[in-house]
Parts: C-alpha cells; structure tokens; sequence
C-alpha cells in the first residue's frame, strides 16, 4: 500500500474534523472524496500532505510514517503537489514563471525553463507561456495550478476543489488532464470535489461525513462507461430494437436492408454485456 492513515483524527478545540480515519490507497490510484461542507476533506488533505499534525493517530507514505519525517519541507516540495481551489498563482507573475517556482533551490535555472515549457506544452498552453494569470481563463489558470503541482514530480497530488470555480466543460477538461498524467506517469492522486461528474471520474470515490469515511464507491471503469453511453444513444438503440431509423446504419454496415448483419450482431453482444457488467 503506498498511502495509509491510522485512526488519523484532528481536533480543533471542540470540533473534530477529522475522527479516527483508517484508509489505504494503492500507488497510482486516482481516488475522489466527497461530502457536506464541513465534513473533513481539507483538514484530511492537509495531514496527509503533512501541512498540518494530526491530534493523533499517524499518516504512512510507502510504509514510512510522516512523523518520522525530519526534513517536512523537503518531503512537501518533493514528493507532493498540491491544486487549490483558488489556484494560488502569482499574479504579477507569468504561467512560465508560476510554475518554475517550486523548482528554486532544487534544480538549475535553465532545466527550471525547459521543464516549467515541457509541462505547460502538456497542460496545453504551450501558446500562453507569458501571459500573466489575468490574461487567462480561470480553466487556463487551473492548468497552470495543475502543471505547477507537478514540476517536481510528485509521486502524490492533492487537490481541493480543483474544479471549483470552472464551468462543467472546462472541469471535465481539467480532470482529464489529471487522470491522463496519473496513468502516464504512474502519480497518486487524491481529488477533493463537490461536483459528483468530476467525482466519477476517479476510479474510487470516498463519501465523509462528519469527520470519518460514511461509504466508499468503486467506480465503473471508463470503456465500460462508454459502452453503455453508446447503448443509450439512437445508434444503440437501433441495436437493441433491431429496427433502423437512419439510414446511414445501412452504409455503416451494421444493418442490411432493415435486418442487423453479423457485424451488426456482434455490436449488439457487447452492447448486452455491457449492461450485464454495469450490475455487478
Ligand atoms: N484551523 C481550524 N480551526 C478551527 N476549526 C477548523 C479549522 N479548520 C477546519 N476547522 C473545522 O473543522 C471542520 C472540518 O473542516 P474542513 O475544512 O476540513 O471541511 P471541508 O469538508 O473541507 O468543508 P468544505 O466543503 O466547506 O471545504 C469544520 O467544522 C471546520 O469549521
Ligand atoms: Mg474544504
């Protein structure tokens, strides 16, 4: 397991936000939580993210508990990234220059550019490198957060509400561009939202409430998503009804003269098993 909590709990005062949280995730999950306002999320990113010390019970990172730890800022700008909500960017500063911050001290100048251009190229704004964050869109500036939190190759990426302030075209955007780089590069990543869209998009989805684990859900894998948004569309259901209503079914070849050809059969199993999967 390359991240486990133990009885992980937090108080402030008299509110515990975070009660006795024992919770493993396997390296290169990509995991959602979700939960009312005031449930514990943030207050659970920050103990795993070791910005803040848990009023007891203990964080492990690949086995090693952050306690441990000596050097709590090498271990953040190394091994963590985190996105915020309200990305944080600088703003006098350029995207270029936002996300070459992290870097100081870490590695030279002329590999802090190539790297901070690398990644902006694969955040797509390859074209927008010195535009300052009031010269972008807020999905841009989102962007910039995500391709800051992952300069330094994080093997772990926070997020709170990265989506937060973002239209729900330019979340799915930004949501897939996470799932993209933790399949790439084999990063962990922990995404807090209210938005159950982009929660779906996690291959597990943790509910909190009131400071502890309510239920997990494991979420569907994506082609099978797929396959079952292709059988609520018309062309799905000319498969299942067996009947056309578009003509170009024909010169698709799925049907011959009104009847379903072999191919068009054989969509038509893997549309059922889709569904069959859909109740395990
Ligand atoms: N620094 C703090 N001092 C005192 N109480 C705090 C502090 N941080 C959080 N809390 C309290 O702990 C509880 C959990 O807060 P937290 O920020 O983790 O919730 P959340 O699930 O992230 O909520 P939201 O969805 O509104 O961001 C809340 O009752 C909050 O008021
Ligand atoms: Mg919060």
């Amino acid at each position: 397991m390359f991240l486990q909590t133990e009885n992980l709990t937090k108080q402030f005062g008299e509110v515990q936000a975070v009660k006795s949280i024992s919770l493993g995730i396997e390296g290169g999950e990509f995991v959602s939580i979700m939960g009312p306002s005031g449930s514990g999320k943030t207050t659970l990113l920050t103990l795993i993210g070791a910005l803040d010390t848990p009023t007891s019970g203990e964080v492990f990172i690949d086995g090693e508990p952050l306690s441990g730890i000596k050097d709590v800022d090498a271990f953040r700008s190394r091994k963590v990234g985190f996105v915020f909500q309200f990305h944080n960017l600088i703003g006098y500063l350029t995207a270029l220059e936002n996300v070459e911050i992290p870097m100081h001290g870490l590695v030279s100048g002329a590999e802090r550019r190539a790297r901070a251009i690398d990644l902006l190229k694969v955040v797509g704004l390859g074209e927008r490198l010195h535009h300052t964050p009031s010269q972008l869109s807020g999905g841009e500036r989102q962007r910039v957060a995500v391709a800051r939190a992952l300069v330094n190759d994080p093997v772990l990426v926070l997020a709170d509400e990265p989506t937060g302030e973002l239209d729900s075209t330019t979340s799915m955007e930004v949501i897939q561009l996470m799932k993209k780089i933790s399949k790439e590069k084999g990063t962990t990543f922990i995404v807090v939202t209210h938005d159950p869209e982009v929660a779906k998009k996690a291959e597990r989805i943790i509910f909190l409430k009131d400071g502890t684990i309510s239920r997990q859900e494991a979420v569907k894998s994506e082609s099978v998503e797929d396959i079952l948004a292709l059988r609520n569309s018309a062309f799905g259901a000319q498969l299942i009804n067996r009947k056309v209503t578009d003509p170009y079914m024909e010169n698709l070849g799925v049907f011959k003269k009104g009847t379903l050809t072999k191919e068009g059969e054989a969509l038509l199993s893997i549309l059922e098993k889709a569904e069959s999967v859909e109740r395990d």
